[in-house]
């Protein structure tokens, strides 16, 4: 059966699409504590939010990809079960905020972030904090390989997508680490998009097909890393991950937790199949999705649902009545 045949006779639900109530829930009520420099507080009121409307959907959720272990995230930790218990059994990544300085800062660029895909095949990455990347769009696959030196994947890529070197331009996160990375880039002609935070959208943008952003490469959080691979499977894109102990001690903590510290990740050890789900609503403003806006006596929230055994992305624009919201009002 065609692709096309299969979708028609096994029409499965987009779970995405009842997910994205969360990712706007956590949005809208981070928007209180947007530049009110307290990023643990806009975390907390994103996590409830999530929490909240995750139970109302119809999934048995468990957390691979969550706030941390138990004891130190009362909420949305690793291992927590999810959902109404009814319905597919799932792995979940939540990242209720992806730029909690963002957005204590009041900066663009945060999203609420959460990702779906079948039980079992999301790759728990936490006991490493963070993961080196690489993303662009589909051209990328058999062209770039993370081992190689950056001028050559940048020289490489430029040609697969039939761009002058000097035109393509490569996300990276603003870090002292990314000293070397970010001279390179620019040694091979390329020009850098530096971000002070938020490389899901970064890799997301990286992988899409209409974005200022070509590639996305550096050091970041692994459970970012995992999050990101969900929504570059739904977009068709390429990405290669590489786990980044700090120190001896996490490099052995990695490997007593099953990992493979030193090998290259592709997407499907990253998270396995086709069946992956991916939503994110702008908390700020950003290259993605604009941010949280009040008008009057409506909050609009927009978001991106992006769901991989279909190939699409959808746009979410909703309006929500600040009555029903916001404490204050
Ligand atoms: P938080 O919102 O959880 O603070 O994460 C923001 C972020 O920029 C991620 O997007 C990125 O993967 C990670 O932090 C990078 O970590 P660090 O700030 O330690 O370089």
């Amino acid at each position: 059966m065609s692709n096309e045949a299969s979708l028609f006779h096994h029409p499965d639900r987009n779970l995405a699409l009842e997910l994205v109530r969360a990712t706007e829930a956590a949005a809208i009520r981070a928007v209180p504590w947007i530049g009110k420099g307290d990023k643990n507080a806009a975390d907390g009121a994103a996590v409830d939010a999530m929490r909240a409307f995750l139970a109302t959907v119809d999934f048995d959720g468990v957390i691979v990809i969550g706030e941390g272990e138990k004891d130190e995230a009362p909420m949305l930790f690793n291992g927590e079960r999810v959902g109404s218990g009814n319905g597919p059994a799932c792995d979940i990544a939540v990242d209720p905020i992806d730029g909690t300085s963002l957005t204590a800062a009041g900066r663009s660029h945060a999203l609420s972030v959460l990702a779906v895909s079948d039980r079992g095949t999301m790759l728990d990455a936490s006991s490493v904090f963070y993961m080196d990347k690489i993303v662009t769009g589909p051209a990328g696959r058999g062209v770039v390989d993370i081992r190689k030196p950056i001028g050559e994947n940048i020289r490489a890529y430029a040609a697969a997508i039939g761009k002058d070197v000097a035109d393509v331009r490569v996300a990276v996160l603003d870090r002292p680490r990314h000293e070397q990375l970010i001279a390179d880039i620019r040694a091979a002609g390329a020009g850098t998009r530096l971000i002070l935070d938020g490389d899901v959208a970064g890799g997301i943008n990286a992988a899409r097909h209409d974005s200022r952003i070509d590639m996305c490469v550096g050091i970041g959080g692994s459970p970012e890393g995992i999050t990101t691979a969900c929504a570059v499977k739904a977009l068709g894109g390429f990405m290669q991950g590489r786990l980044a102990p700090k120190d001896d001690e996490e490099r052995a903590r990695g490997a007593a937790a099953g990992l493979d510290v030193d090998a290259v990740l592709e997407l499907e050890d990253m998270v396995r199949g086709d069946n992956t789900f991916f939503v994110a609503t702008g908390v700020t403003d950003g290259a993605l999705v604009a941010g949280v806006k009040r008008e009057g006596d409506y909050i609009t929230t927009e978001s991106v649902v992006l769901r991989s055994k279909s190939g699409t992305l959808r746009r979410v624009q909703a309006e929500h009545l600040a009555s029903k919201w916001l404490d204050e009002d």
